[in-house]
This record gives structure tokens, sequence and C-alpha cells, in this order.
């Protein structure tokens, strides 16, 4: 079943550090992971994306869970990690690896850049570079949701963006990450020495102005592990999203567990079907004017189209995807 196979893949990968050469990379393609759905290309309608059934979504419920879902588990990783940094002055691992990091970083600056400055054009017409300051995106407010030791945000405020924003729901992982704010150099960037930095869990949210672009790496798929309420998780997390994101805003979402398709699908799709009426919280919910009980939150915009695409077996892949969301409505 898809998401087995996607669960161990995303352990191992979690494991390890560097996407490159990994010698881990082949393992999961032979373990069966080989029809993830990454093809470098436009991505299909969200309809031929194949969104989980709630036969799918029960499944899940039953046992595709891990500890890696659960708040002990990350608590338990940063205090290992804030204990490190302390003794050796180590700075915690980067997940997905360095490489991925800054892909993210970079596809996410380009997009603000040409959102803000008016010059997107669609799907797979990002220029090769573009900083913030450019359209006035360095002065969005920006949120990396389960920001973990914060490195993400080093990375944007590398690239520009000003007013920054980490949360996590794990206290030492936020420890970890102001430990490490504490001990940049005098010549960091004055924005990420100004970086707000709290504990906060998203799924029950206490930020109370919407950001105009919110990053995730990793978060969507912990909160998806949960061993016994993943799907409800994740429904609860793009109920979270469509508060958090601004109208207008952008969700940047890197994921080892979801494919490019399936994301799209999932935060696309109406909440009528992402959301079964027993959950009735999306129904209820306005933003200003907008009611959002018939209307997808939010419109597919770009993907990282540069991951390295693995072969296997007559189908290819790639073993972890960025995708960028539009919050539906204007300022
Ligand atoms: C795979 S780690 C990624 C950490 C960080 N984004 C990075 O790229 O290094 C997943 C992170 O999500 C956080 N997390 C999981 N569920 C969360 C929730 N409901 N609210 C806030 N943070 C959460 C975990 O504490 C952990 O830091």
């Amino acid at each position: 079943m898809l998401l087995e196979r996607k669960k161990s893949s995303c352990s191992e990968y979690w494991s390890t550090l560097d996407g490159g050469d990994d010698p881990h990379a082949m393992d999961g393609l032979e373990g069966g992971h080989h029809d993830n759905g990454h093809h470098g290309a436009a991505p299909p309608a969200a309809e031929e994306a194949g969104a989980a059934s709630e036969e799918e979504e029960e499944e899940e419920e039953e046992g595709d869970g891990s500890e890696l879902g659960l708040q002990s588990h990350w608590d338990d990783v940063y205090a290992h990690e804030l204990a490190l940094h302390r003794e050796h002055g180590e700075q915690g691992e980067i997940w997905f690896g360095a490489d991925v990091q800054e892909t993210m970083a970079d596809f996410t600056a380009r997009l603000a850049a040409a959102v803000a400055g008016g010059t997107y054009a669609g799907p797979g017409s990002l220029g090769e570079r573009g900083r913030p300051d450019a359209g006035g995106a360095a002065q969005w407010d920006v949120l990396d949701v389960g920001c973990g030791n914060g490195l993400l945000l080093h990375a944007l405020a590398h690239r520009g963006f000003q007013r920054l924003t980490g949360t996590d729901y794990s206290e030492a992982g936020v420890q970890l990450a102001c430990d490490l704010l504490a001990r940049l150099p005098a010549a960091a960037s004055p924005a990420l020495r100004a970086a707000a930095l709290l504990v906060d869990d998203v799924l029950a949210s206490k930020l109370a102005a919407p950001f105009q672009l919110v990053t995730d790496k990793g978060t969507l798929d912990a909160v998806g592990l949960h061993p016994t309420q993943g799907a409800a998780r994740r429904r609860a997390y793009r109920h979270a999203m469509a508060h958090l994101v601004r109208p207008g805003g952008l969700l940047v979402i890197t994921s080892c567990n979801s494919t490019t398709d399936e994301l799209i699908a999932e935060f696309t799709m109406p909440p009528s079907e992402a959301t079964p009426a027993s959950n009735g919280t999306l129904n209820e919910e306005e933003n200003g004017s907008e009611v959002y009980c018939c209307d997808p939150a939010f419109d597919y915009v770009d993907h990282v189209r540069s991951y390295p695409v693995y072969h296997f077996g007559g189908s290819s892949g790639t073993r972890v995807c960025t995708v960028a969301f539009k919050r539906r409505g204007s300022h």
C-alpha cells in the first residue's frame, strides 16, 4: 500500500542527512518505492491525482502511523540535540539534507519575488534568480511551522526575508533554535537575529495575525504520522493553514511522505470532499466575507522541478517534493 511504502522510505530519509549520494535511496526504491508520481512535469488535475478515499483514510488510521507523529518523540529528539549543541556546539540535523533546504529556500524566494512583483506567469515560469526585496516580499510576514532547530529560517533570511517567525510544539526544539540564534556571529543578518521563535502547536495555534508566507519542511509529514489520528490531523492541519495563511498569501510545503500530485489533490479539493461531515469545523468558518464551506482554500501555484529523479522498474520519481499553494481570496 502506498502509504506504508512512503512511510518506511520517509523514516529512512529522516535518519539520513544527505540527499545526493545517500545509500538508502536505492534501498527505498527496491523496497517498492517505484511509483511516487514525481515526473517533473506540470501536475495533472486534482481529480486525476488520486486523492485518498475515505476507506484509505480509515486504513491509515488503523496502522500507518509511527512515533514520528508524537510530540514525545520530537521532545526527545530535540532534548538530545540541545544537549549535543550545548556540549559540542552541534546545530542538529537538517531534515532532508542541506541541498533540499537550500532548494526550498531558493524556490520560495524566487516565487515570492515574482508574486509580490506582479511578474508571476504560471507554473514552471520562475526565472533562475529573484530575491524578495525586488518586489516587496522582503517585508512579508513569514512563518515556518514546525521549525525545529530553525535552520530553514536562516536560509530564508539569507535570501532577504526580513520578518521571520518560527514555531514548533516542542519546547526543546524552540530552545535549540533560540540557542543557535544567540550564537550567531556579529555579522549575521539583523532580520535573523530579530526572528520570533515561539512554542505553538500548529493544530491549535495561538498566533493571531495571518501570514503572507507560511513554510513547512517535514511538519505535515510528522502531523500525518500520528499513530491513530493521522488523517484527522492532516485535515486539522489544512484547516489551520486556511487561517494562518492570509488570503492571497503563499503556503510552501516540502514533504517526503506525499507526492506533488497528492499534495495538490489534498490542498485544492473542496472541503466538502476533504472534510467528512462528521468534522464540521470547516463548514462553520468564515474569513471576512469569504465562507469556504464549498470552495477549496488553496490553489496550486508551482512546485520544485529540480530534485533528482530516480528511475526504477519503468517508473520514476523524486524522494522529496516541494509544492507551493496560494490562499484563495484577496487581501
Ligand atoms: C521532520 S521535523 C522538521 C523540522 C524542521 N521543519 C526542519 O526542517 O528541520 C518535523 C517538525 O515538526 C514539528 N511538529 C510536528 N507536529 C507539530 C505540531 N502539531 N505543531 C508544531 N510543530 C509540530 C516537530 O516538533 C518537528 O520539529
